[in-house]
């Protein structure tokens, strides 16, 4: 939870939820982006680095590099502002992008779609998957499973701006060893699979 210790994530999160500063569509994106960079930063701590000699004008410095870029993958739509915040932090990664909607039948259940995917290799790989909202987690495992048909990544990390109780524990049911990172956690979700209080549609938010 990356608001544990009171962070300005919880600032950002809270106003990504605020009907009044909403409607700035620039902010809410801007926002998304923003916890998306914070969360890579905190990655990046975890990863694994090595050591480089640079030439600076003045002679040689010791320094650090990052020993293998990860994939940066997200879901279409809602995810392209947190997937700019990684890539913004991540400059040199590789992207993966997947569409992903819920699509309803007439008996009120639905399930979910996955029509678009563009993906390198991602056997071995660090793979880092970026949505605002985790719900019920299922467009994220079922994009896991579909990504993993071709070769299992050697690490997998979740960053959602808020994630719900249930939907957590559902991702770590079916993917025990992904590691989730998150704005905020909120417990109640509707029979809809909407999260309340959650903060409304963040594809709609961000792109109308
Ligand atoms: C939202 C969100 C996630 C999904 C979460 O997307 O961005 O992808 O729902 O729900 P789940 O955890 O229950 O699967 P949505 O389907 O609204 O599409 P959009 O991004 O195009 O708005």
């Amino acid at each position: 939870n990356l608001s544990e210790q009171h962070s300005l994530v919880s600032n950002w999160v809270g106003e990504l939820r605020s009907t009044e500063i909403q409607t700035d569509r620039m902010r809410f994106r801007r926002n998304l982006e923003r916890i998306a960079e914070v969360a890579a930063y905190e990655i990046s701590q975890q990863l694994e680095w090595e050591e480089v000699e640079i030439q600076t004008p003045l002679g040689i410095a010791n320094c650090k590099r990052l020993k293998e870029q990860p994939v940066l993958a997200t879901i279409l739509r809602a995810g392209l502002p947190m997937h700019t915040g990684m890539l913004n932090y991540f400059d040199r990664a590789d992207n993966a992008f997947i569409s992903a909607y819920r699509k309803h039948k007439h008996d009120g259940s639905y399930e979910i779609n996955l029509e678009y995917m563009s993906c390198p290799p991602l056997e071995g790989r660090i793979v880092i998957i970026s949505d605002p909202m985790l719900a019920t987690g299922s467009s994220l495992v079922k994009t896991i499973q579909f990504m993993k048909n071709d070769g299992a990544p050697a690490q997998i990390h979740i960053v959602a701006a808020i994630a719900c109780t249930v939907g957590i524990e559902y991702v770590q049911m079916e993917e025990p060893d992904a590691t989730i990172w998150c704005g905020e956690i909120d417990d109640e979700l509707t029979a809809k699979g909407y999260i309340v209080p959650g903060l409304g549609d963040a594809g709609d938010l961000a792109f109308g």
